[in-house]
């Protein structure tokens, strides 16, 4: 545990991110970044006056140069989405925010792990796919990571099965054209339709997942915490420490991130997630899941209503 990271943008998010991590036994170095200062310096003070309670760390406010040397590099600058404003309504600003940031990042800390996590994160994981220069393995976006760990607190709660005993994932883009592909969906070693006539035999009171409300429940999620305390930090941090988690371990990890697809799935030049092969190497690879003809045709709308994104914007 000797990781330096670095989180760009000290909104709720970023900042929920920097305080997460530091209970968390993942980064022994910590540098906040953010063109609010007072803001920044605030955060800081707040969460490195909560430290003595756990093994040492440091945590700064910083410019650009004192991120150099980090191990990894997350990016969650950019406007919040306002209630009841879509994900896509945020890209342009969003993607000139980041296009700011990346030449002065990237500059010194070229050899990072880059998790982006800003909105509308599909899309600005392809703007940073394209403008950085980096190698692809180096960026990972957060994709659906929080979108899965939705998908498990719901089965979880449905089943009253522990969430770790849930298989179950949310593929294509973080938004609106996300969807479940249940063909995956596995309790323990049990696919998920099989599960009910085992509970069953055992006495369990389980009722069927209505798959539409669960894809309902999963997606809304998002608008549904904005609604009611005006932005959604904490299980989106949670997810991201998972990720620094997985990046600083010495085996690799498979989760739904997103990065660049070349061809899988017959998908090509588009960021969004689907099972992928990640570790303190990056990206390694996307790992082909048995889906069938309808997964595979949501997961082609998904990309092509990113592409039309993608098409729109000023890169
Ligand atoms: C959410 C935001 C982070 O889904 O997009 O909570």
């Amino acid at each position: 545990m000797s990781s330096k990271i670095t989180v760009i943008g000290a909104g709720s998010v970023g900042s929920t991110i920097a305080y997460t991590l530091s209970n968390q036994n993942v980064a022994s170095e910590i540098v906040l970044i953010d063109i609010n200062k007072e803001k920044v310096e605030g955060e800081v003070m707040d969460i490195a006056q909560g430290t003595c309670f756990r093994d040492p760390i440091s945590i700064v406010a910083g410019e650009y140069e004192d991120a150099k040397d980090s191990d990894i590099v997350i990016i969650t600058s950019g406007i919040a989405r306002k209630p009841g404003q879509t994900r896509i309504e945020l890209t342009q600003t969003n993607v000139n925010i980041l296009k700011s940031i990346t030449p002065e990042i990237v500059k010194v800390a070229p050899h990072a792990l880059y998790i982006i996590v800003s909105n509308p994160v599909d899309i600005m994981t392809y703007v940073f796919t394209k403008i950085s220069g980096l190698p692809e393995n180096q960026i990972i976006g957060s994709g659906t990571i929080l979108d899965s760990a939705r998908l498990r607190c719901g089965l979880s709660e449905h089943l009253n099965v522990a969430q770790n005993n849930i298989h179950a994932y949310v593929f294509g883009e973080h938004g609106d054209t996300s969807f479940i592909p249940w063909t995956g969906a596995y309790v323990s070693g049990v696919s998920l339709d099989e599960y009910y006539d085992i509970a069953k035999s055992m006495g369990k009171e389980v009722k069927e997942v209505d798959k539409d409300a669960m894809l309902e429940y999963v997606q809304k999620s998002g608008g549904q915490i904005i609604k009611r305390k005006g932005a959604t930090f904490y299980a989106v941090s949670a997810s991201v420490c998972k990720l620094c988690s997985i990046l600083t371990s010495s085996s690799d990890s498979i989760t739904t991130v997103s990065s660049m697809m070349h061809g899988e799935y017959g998908i090509d030049d588009v960021c969004l997630s689907t099972l992928t092969l990640v570790g303190p190497n990056g990206i390694q690879g996307k790992v082909p899941m048995r889906m069938n003809k309808k997964e595979i045709e949501q997961l082609h709308k998904s990309a092509d209503a990113l592409k039309e994104v993608i098409a729109q914007i000023n890169l």
